[in-house]
């Protein structure tokens, strides 16, 4: 409908804003996209050690998604589905930084907690597991971005399983240097300063 592409270009201009990029430069820690992985998410924040700023850019880049999504779904319920989809491409490709922006984990988590908050909670419980056992953050969010769809389809919502199966999807594709790394033995681990 009309509706559609309102939705996705308002979400999409609240996902491009790169919290872990501007957090980190107004700390004076310089370019995030220098360090670690080189990702301008939570995870990469982390391996400037400064937690806070890392739990920050967690939160703002979640924060992003869920406010896309309740504020398009106020309007009409079947924009929330499309800023949602918005919110998470404007943060995997901000036309602000030549399209390069971020894995899409956190704001992924976002648009969930707007769209369907008791899958949510799964991705939150299954993250923290994956995380405490192994200790790679890649691995924690692939490891949930599997679950989420089947989740989502069992509870009977196909709509929204369908999003999260194409995000699920991007989510891998972004992940293919974690991918690799994992499976040569070099991912750095949560918390290791890169
Ligand atoms: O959420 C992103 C995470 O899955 C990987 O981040 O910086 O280790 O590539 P990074």
């Amino acid at each position: 409908t009309y509706s559609l592409i309102p939705a996705l270009v308002f979400g999409y201009l609240l996902g491009s804003i790169p919290f872990g990029l501007l957090l980190t430069r107004a700390a004076g820690l310089g370019d995030v996209r220098k360090i670690g992985s080189g990702n301008i998410g939570a995870t990469n924040v982390l391996r400037t050690g400064n937690k806070g700023l890392a739990a920050a850019t967690l939160l703002l880049d979640a924060l992003k998604g869920t406010a896309a999504v309740l504020i398009a779904g106020h309007f009409a319920p079947e924009m929330a589905i499309w800023a949602g989809l918005g919110a998470f491409l404007g943060h995997l490709f901000p036309a602000w930084l030549g399209f390069k922006g971020g894995k899409g984990v956190a704001t992924y988590l976002g648009v969930l907690i707007g769209l369907a908050w008791q899958v949510a909670l799964i991705f939150a419980v299954v993250w923290l597991v994956m995380a405490f056992l192994f200790r790679y953050s890649s691995l924690a969010a692939l490891t949930a971005a599997v679950i989420v769809p089947v989740a989502l389809y069992v509870l009977g919502t196909p709509q929204i399983a369908a999003l999260f199966v194409a995000m699920s999807v991007i989510v891998f594709i972004k992940h293919r240097e974690n991918i690799s790394r994992l499976l040569a033995g070099t991912e750095g681990k949560i918390g290791a300063k890169g």
